[in-house]
C-alpha cells in the first residue's frame, strides 16, 4: 500500500543502524525497500519486527540492483551496507575495499543508469584520523590510520566527482559511536562478533561474558581511558531522514558530523552501565588497543543549524539504558 512518499532503497536495512533508519523512515511514512546480503544483517528484524519487503543480495550485483532499480519507483537510495570492523579491515583490507568500495561504485553506476540521483551515505569520524583539533568539524584534515576510514574516504571522494560530473546529490554522515537502542524496545545492537564497548560492558552485567577488558589505562585523559562520542542510534536514524528530506526538497551535496558533542571514558561508560543495571561489572585492564585514538568528539553544529536536528537522548545514561533493554529481551528469548 502505498503511502503517499517517495520509495526509499536502503542497502544494509537489516544491520543495527540501517534497521533504525528504516524503523524511522516507516514511521515518518515512507516506502522503503531493504536491499542486504545478510553477512551481518538479521532478517528477522525485517520480516518480522518491521514487516518489510527485504531483497537479499550484493550491493556489486550490478544485474540485481537493475532489476530492483526497474520494478521499483525509488526516489533516494540510503548507504549503509559496509564491513565495519576497524581491526579486520587491518588484517584483510582487501575484503574492505572490495565491499565498501567496489560495491558501493557499483551501486552508484546504478543508480545513474536508472536516473536516481540522491544519495545517503554512511561515512565516519574513522575519516579523520587522529584529530588534530576536539571537538572535530567536518572541515578537519581527513588522514584516515585504518584501511576501514581509508574506504569511506574513497566513497565520499567519489561521491564529491560524481557530484561534479554526473549531478548525483548526496548527504555523507560522518558518525561517531552510535550506541543505543530503539526506545520502545523493537530493535537494537546485535553483532556477530561484537566488539563494542556498550554492548559488551552489558553482556558482562548480564553474566554472559566475564569481565570487560579496559583497552589502555595510560592516555592522556582526566582518568586515563579513551573518551567517545556516543550517538544515540534513534537520533542518527532521525538524521537521516532530516537528510534524506534536504536532498529530496533539491539542495545541493552536503557532509554532516552525527555527534553529541560530549565524551565519555571507558570508565564513565562501564560506571554508567553499573548505575542502569545494578549490577557491579567486573573490569580487567588490558593494553592498549591498536589504533585507538585517545579522544574522539565532533561538532555537530553544522546538522543542528543546517537539517534543524535535534538529539533527543544526548544522555550516556539513556542511551546505555535502552541498550540495556534491548540486550535483556534479547537475551531472554534465547534462554
Ligand atoms: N573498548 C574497551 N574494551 C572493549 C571494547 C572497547 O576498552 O572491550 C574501548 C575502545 O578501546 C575505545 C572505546 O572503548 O576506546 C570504544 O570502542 P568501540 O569499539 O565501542 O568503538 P570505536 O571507537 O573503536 O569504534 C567506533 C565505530 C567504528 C569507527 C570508529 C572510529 O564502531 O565503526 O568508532 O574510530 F570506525
Amino acid at each position: 500500500m502505498s503511502s503517499g512518499k517517495p520509495t526509499i532503497l536502503v542497502t544494509g536495512g537489516a544491520g543495527y543502524i540501517g534497521s533504525h533508519t528504516v524503523l524511522a523512515l516507516l514511521q515518518a511514512g515512507y516506502d522503503v525497500v531493504v536491499l542486504d546480503n545478510l553477512v551481518y544483517g538479521h532478517r528477522d528484524l525485517l520480516e518480522k519486527v518491521l514487516q518489510i519487503e527485504l531483497v537479499v543480495g550484493d550491493t556489486a550485483d550490478r544485474a540485481l540492483l537493475d532489476q530492483i532499480f526497474q520494478t521499483h519507483d525509488i526516489a533516494a537510495v540510503m548507504h549503509f551496507s559496509a564491513y565495519a570492523y576497524v581491526g579486520e579491515s587491518v588484517t584483510d583490507p582487501a575484503k574492505y575495499y572490495r565491499n565498501n568500495v567496489l560495491g558501493t561504485l557499483t551501486l552508484l553506476e546504478a543508480m545513474l543508469a536508472a536516473s536516481v540521483k540522491k544519495f545517503v551515505f554512511s561515512s565516519t569520524c574513522a575519516t579523520y584520523g587522529v584529530p588534530e583539533v576536539v571537538p572535530i568539524p567536518e572541515n578537519h584534515p581527513q588522514n584516515p590510520i585504518n584501511p576501514y576510514g581509508a574506504t569511506k574516504l574513497m566513497v565520499e571522494r567519489i561521491l564529491s566527482d560524481f557530484d561534479v560530473a554526473y549531478s548525483l546529490k548526496s548527504v555523507r554522515f560522518r558518525y561517531f559511536n552510535a550506541a543505543g537502542a530503539d526506545p520502545n524496545g523493537l530493535l537494537g545492537e546485535d553483532h556477530n562478533p561484537e566488539t563494542h564497548l556498550i554492548p559488551l560492558v552489558l553482556l558482562t552485567a548480564l553474566g554472559k561474558r566475564e569481565y570487560i577488558s579496559i583497552f589502555g589505562t595510560d592516555y592522556p585523559t582526566p582518568d586515563g581511558t579513551c573518551i567517545r562520542d556516543y550517538i544515540h542510534v534513534s537520533d542518527l536514524a532521525d538524521a537521516h531522514v532530516l537528510g534524506l528530506e534536504y536532498l529530496l526538497k533539491g539542495s545541493d551535496s552536503e557532509v554532516f558530523n552525527l555527534g553529541n558533542g560530549s565524551g565519555f571514558s571507558v570508565r564513565e561508560v562501564i560506571a554508567a552501565a553499573e548505575q542502569v543495571t545494578g549490577v557491579t561489572i567486573p573490569v580487567q585492564e588490558s593494553d592498549r588497543r591498536p589504533g585507538d585514538p585517545p579522544s574522539l568528539i565532533g561538532s555537530s553544529e553544522k546538522a543542528r543549524k543546517i537539517l534543524g536536528w535535534q538529539p533527543q537522548y544526548p544522555s550516556i545514561k539513556d542511551i546505555v539504558f535502552h541498550a540495556w533493554q534491548w540486550h535483556q529481551q534479547r537475551h531472554k528469548d534465547e534462554c
